[in-house]
């Protein structure tokens, strides 16, 4: 059965480790997370930008496959099926299909109407024991289309924004989407130190948790970090895989062109990526 990610963050961020969230885009990326998750007894959290939710058939599909799974596969680990980066709508939507947490990225309005917006949000998830994000300060790179410039949250604006009875909160601290350029300066831990103390108890999330070295992830996670998203970084696991099956032309060989075969090499490319993840981020064994 899903669960809100409420709990699983307070354990987290009171036991210095964090969870994961991992993006999903298809039955093979969420089969892969589920079993790894159970074999390393991890909680988790599946990630669906509004984009991979449309690819996948809408979120009554998401929400009846990623259920499906957790009866067949027999999960018995706390899993979170999260709406990444949603819309105002995008959110409600969710909710009523059946998602047990949701982010609403209010950052690119006016603080006032981010405000406005985000308490009744607060109100819709919680009615229904959904868990809910809130984001303060733009995450840079591109999603779904959408590029923001990395920016540091203003620390008084998270106390406003954390005030407002969400259960987790995104703070900017010069982290990015997809792959980091050359010339990138690090996360901001003075901005994450200040959003902690105005912030108190309320777990942080880092976005962008593809290349970010593995000293930074563990001074953030000391910081009060205890959510990290992962998603660029099991696509180009994925490709890589993929690729090689191709090129190597197995796909011509026998029965390889069967897409059960063909997926398999990217299938299990996500289950080391997260395992590598998992064990990084200290969640292994916290189920
Ligand atoms: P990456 O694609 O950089 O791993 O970021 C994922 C993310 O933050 C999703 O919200």
């Amino acid at each position: 059965m899903l669960v809100s990610a409420t709990e699983m963050l307070k354990k987290a961020k009171a036991g210095h480790y964090a969870v994961g969230q991992f993006n999903i885009n298809n039955l093979e990326w969420t089969k892969s997370i589920l079993l790894t998750a159970q074999e390393l007894s991890s909680p988790v959290i599946l990630g669906v930008s509004e984009g991979a939710g449309k690819y996948m058939g809408g979120y009554h599909a998401v929400v009846g496959m990623v259920n499906g799974l957790l009866q067949d596969l027999n999960i018995t680990v706390p899993v979170a099926l999260h709406l990444d980066h949603g819309s105002f709508e995008g959110c409600y939507k969710c909710i009523e299909a059946g998602f047990s947490s949701i982010m609403f990225d209010g950052s690119h309005y006016a603080i006032d109407e981010n405000v406005a917006k985000t308490t009744e949000l607060v109100k819709a998830a919680h009615d229904k024991g959904l868990s809910i994000e809130a984001e303060v300060g733009s995450i840079g790179g591109e999603e779904d289309g959408v590029v923001g410039m990395g920016e540091c949250a203003d620390p008084d604006e998270c106390k406003a924004i954390a005030d407002l009875g969400i259960d987790f909160l995104a703070a900017g601290i010069g982290n990015i989407h997809g792959k980091y350029p050359e010339n990138w300066k690090g996360l901001s831990f003075e901005t994450l130190d200040a959003v902690q103390q105005k912030t108190g108890d309320m777990p942080l999330v880092l976005h962008g948790g593809t290349g970010i070295p593995a000293d930074m992830i563990k001074k953030a996670i000391s910081l009060g970090v205890a959510k990290i998203n992962v998603n660029t970084e099991c696509q180009l696991a994925f490709a890589a895989a993929t690729r090689k099956y191709v090129e190597e032309g197995k796909d011509l060989q026998g029965k390889g062109f069967d897409p059960r075969k063909l997926l398999a090499p990217g299938a299990e490319a996500i289950k080391a990526t997260v395992k590598d993840k998992m064990e990084l981020f200290g969640s292994v064994g916290q189920a």
